[in-house]
């Protein structure tokens, strides 16, 4: 699976970060506008010493950025966990691929379902397959591309959607329970923490179980999630609850593949060197 994001994608966020323009950032670098605009569209792949530059002024890691504008980085995938199957499903609104999770209890078989996706259909025939009936939907947040397919889901499979307090409830469930920090869900003998990861929504949370984080569009592979909610906050939920986890912890994110908080701290340029 290719990274989620490419330098473009990052120069935008990091810029966002700033709440800088594109005029701010040629102001900062002298690069060329017309340059700026093309390496923003993924048209351009900048020279390292530009690249260099660039992550100079957004307060990026200079050879983590390179690494990824020359698609030189990705991740080795985290360990399984002997405790439970995860199987990532890519359920697609349009052409746009979301990562959902089946997640099932080794040792009773009960089973949930992390995001729905908005056209679920993969998910209920993965379930078939594995002749599994899911007793929860955990959502991370309720846009569309990642809860759009609930009502579907919660016809096929009639149990309880896990959200966070303060996310809006989206269409498709009258069945929902709400969570925040801390609360654990059980499922089967699987302990599932909440962990509030704002920014991307107001509302966001992250599922960890054992060493595994089901993070939804929080940090992507080499890079973070949009701020639609609040630069800041999303800046803090990565670098104050998701990469002080162990480094060993698996982080399986909304879009593009699975990471580690090692491999994060040593590789994503917003975070590498500032985590100590
Ligand atoms: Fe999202």
């Amino acid at each position: 699976m290719p990274l989620e994001d490419e330098l473009g994608d990052i120069l935008q966020k990091a810029r966002d970060g700033k709440s800088w323009s594109r005029d701010d950032l040629v102001r900062a670098t002298d690069l060329p506008v017309d340059d700026l605009q093309r390496i923003e569209s993924y048209q351009l792949t900048p020279e390292d010493s530009d690249v260099l530059k660039l992550a100079q002024v957004l307060d990026l890691d200079g050879p983590a950025l390179i690494d990824i504008a020359q698609d030189r980085w990705e991740p080795d995938k985290p360990a399984d966990d002997p405790d439970f199957d995860l199987v990532c499903l890519n359920v697609f609104m349009g052409e746009y691929p979301v990562n959902c999770y089946l997640l099932r209890c080794k040792a009773t078989g009960e089973t949930a379902v992390v995001d729905t996706g908005a056209n679920p259909k993969t998910i209920i025939s993965k379930a078939r397959e594995m002749g599994v009936r899911p007793g929860m939907i955990l959502l991370t947040h309720a846009h569309p591309d990642h809860a759009g397919g609930l009502g579907e889901l919660s016809d096929a499979f009639d149990c309880p959607t896990y959200i966070d307090h303060k996310e809006p409830r989206p269409k498709g469930s009258n069945n929902f329970k709400i969570v925040k920090e801390g609360d654990e869900i059980t499922l089967g003998k699987l302990r599932i923490q909440c962990i509030e990861t704002p920014g991307h929504t107001t509302g966001g949370v992250s599922y960890l179980i054992n060493q595994t984080l089901l993070s939804g569009d929080v940090i992507f592979a080499g890079s973070m999630g949009r701020a639609n909610s609040s630069w800041e906050d999303l800046f803090n939920s990565i670098t104050k609850k998701v990469l002080c986890l162990p480094d060993a912890t698996g982080i399986h994110p909304g879009h593009g593949p699975a990471t580690t908080v090692g491999q994060e701290k040593n590789h994503n340029p917003f975070f590498k060197g500032r985590m100590g």
